[in-house]
């Protein structure tokens, strides 16, 4: 039914909207008698038909039902691919959102200006970019087992994919094998509603410039015939197994067996040859993780003398890549295995002046400062909930000279580069860098410089 007399309307009600804009994080922005509402799958310039699901005094959320007229913008989409929401937008077009919700971000969440906007990064490649796909095991229509990828706002529901395009075909290749192997083993997907079932995700990485795939089965606790597991990828370089009986809808946690092979892949970035393994945090996207870190270097304007920090550094690349520009780098990061393959890291590109420690920012940054002395140069590249408000002063009781702040959400990076600038910082330069193709995910470099005096 049509609300048009309510003007707050209600979970389950149909309206029909027209979409004027996108808000951060890629949902359409479409107005019902002046009450936003958040249109997950609608572009600018379409007329919709969607169904209610949140809906609270300020906004509601919903998804589309119907595209009663397409925007003039919309293009034919590739595939049925829930990871690549923005594959109805021109590639042109994508990029122009990405750099306006930056320099957005700035100016209306961190009331900033005087910093120069640099054009955005293209990315070199518009499909078949990431190093690592996680899917999901689920049923289709006809009761067959599937691998895919969660339906957008239907958790239970799984969208088969045979070729991700997102994915190479070596990685998609090694995704078929497995789950070929699991039909023919009678094997059950695990039934998010009851809980019963077996086979939960499939995780495939690769080393973009190694050829290494590997492939990290998990499922619930239970048995597989590891053998002919084995001779069934072939095309797999580490196969590994983890069974956890979390109800958490997670990759992490759980045991971990390796089945055959390496446990933990190479990749090649920017002339360092990088191990990393399965708990670490590595760019999806190597080619324009090289090109994102070319562009930290350039903000860091290095010198030679400088002791660098590397904060929230992972396995350590940004910082290693800095190392032979700087006197000394420390790096900290929470996730010790990544630490591990750091300082792993270091060793095997023979790089001597790096230091890593593992602990909390929050916590270890006034001991790192105790230890090593002020940073001149500080790289942070936090998660997406961006730097906490403690975190930021005890940066600025830091002291560095120059800040690169690399950031994956610009609506974090704003209060935090405000609250920076607010204690003598100056927002110089900022850049976007497109890693997300087909998404609407936003990864940018600021520079940020202390006002002498
Ligand atoms: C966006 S990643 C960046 C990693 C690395 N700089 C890179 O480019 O590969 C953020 C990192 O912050 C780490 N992290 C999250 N919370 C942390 C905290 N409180 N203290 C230290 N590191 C943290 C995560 O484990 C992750 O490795």
């Amino acid at each position: 039914m049509d609300q048009t007399t309510t003007p707050r309307p209600h979970r389950g009600d149909q309206l029909t909207l027209t979409v004027d804009t996108l808000a951060f994080g890629g949902a359409g922005v479409a107005r019902h008698e002046g009450y936003v509402v958040f249109v997950q799958g609608g572009v600018p310039g379409d007329t919709v038909r969607v169904e209610v699901g949140k809906a609270k005094r300020a906004y509601a959320e919903a998804r589309v039902i119907e595209v009663v007229t397409p925007s003039p913008d919309r293009i034919e989409p590739l595939a049925n691919h829930p990871g690549a929401p923005w594959q109805v937008i021109p590639y042109a077009r994508q990029l122009e959102i990405k750099a306006e919700q930056v320099d957005d971000a700035l100016r209306r969440i961190g009331r900033l200006d005087g910093y120069v906007l640099e054009p955005i990064v293209p990315a070199e490649q518009e499909w078949r970019y990431r190093n690592k796909l996680e899917y999901s095991f689920g049923r289709d229509a006809d009761g067959r087992l599937i691998c895919g990828f969660h339906a957008p706002g239907r958790w239970e529901d799984i969208v088969e994919v045979t070729d991700c395009l997102l994915a190479s075909e070596p990685g998609n290749r090694a995704r078929e094998e497995v789950v070929a192997w699991c039909r023919e083993q009678g094997l059950e997907p695990y039934d998010r509603r009851s809980g019963g079932g077996f086979l939960r995700n499939l995780v495939v990485r690769e080393g973009r410039r190694t050829g290494e795939i590997q492939v990290r089965l998990v499922t619930s606790p239970g048995k597989l015939d590891e053998e002919s597991l084995v001779r069934a990828t072939p095309s797999v370089d580490g196969l590994l197994w983890t069974r956890t009986g979390s109800v958490a809808e997670t990759t992490a946690g759980g045991e971990t067996e390796l089945l055959a092979g390496v446990e933990r892949y190479e990749e090649r970035l920017g002339g360092l040859s990088i191990s990393i393994s399965g708990e670490a945090f590595f760019q999806t996207n190597t080619e324009m993780a090289e090109r994102l870190y070319a562009l930290a270097i350039e903000y860091a304007e290095l010198r030679g003398y400088e002791r660098l920090y590397d904060l929230y550094c992972g396995i350590g690349t940004i910082g290693l890549l800095m190392a032979p520009r700087v006197a000394e780098l420390w790096g900290l990061e929470i996730v010790e295995e990544a630490i591990a393959d750091a300082i792993g890291n270091a060793r095997r590109n023979e790089i001597d002046n790096a230091h890593f420690f593992a602990g909390d920012v929050r916590l270890a940054l006034r001991e790192l400062v105790e230890r090593a002395g002020r940073p001149d140069v500080l790289v942070v590249d936090p998660p997406r909930a961006g730097l906490s408000q403690k975190v930021v002063r005890r940066i600025i009781e830091a002291a560095p000279k120059r800040i690169v702040y690399v950031s994956c959400n610009p609506t974090t990076l704003a209060p935090n580069a405000a609250q920076l600038v607010e204690a003598g910082y100056e927002l110089t330069r900022v850049r976007p860098v497109d890693m997300f193709p087909q998404t609407p995910h936003i990864e940018c470099v600021a520079q940020l410089e202390r006002r002498s005096g």
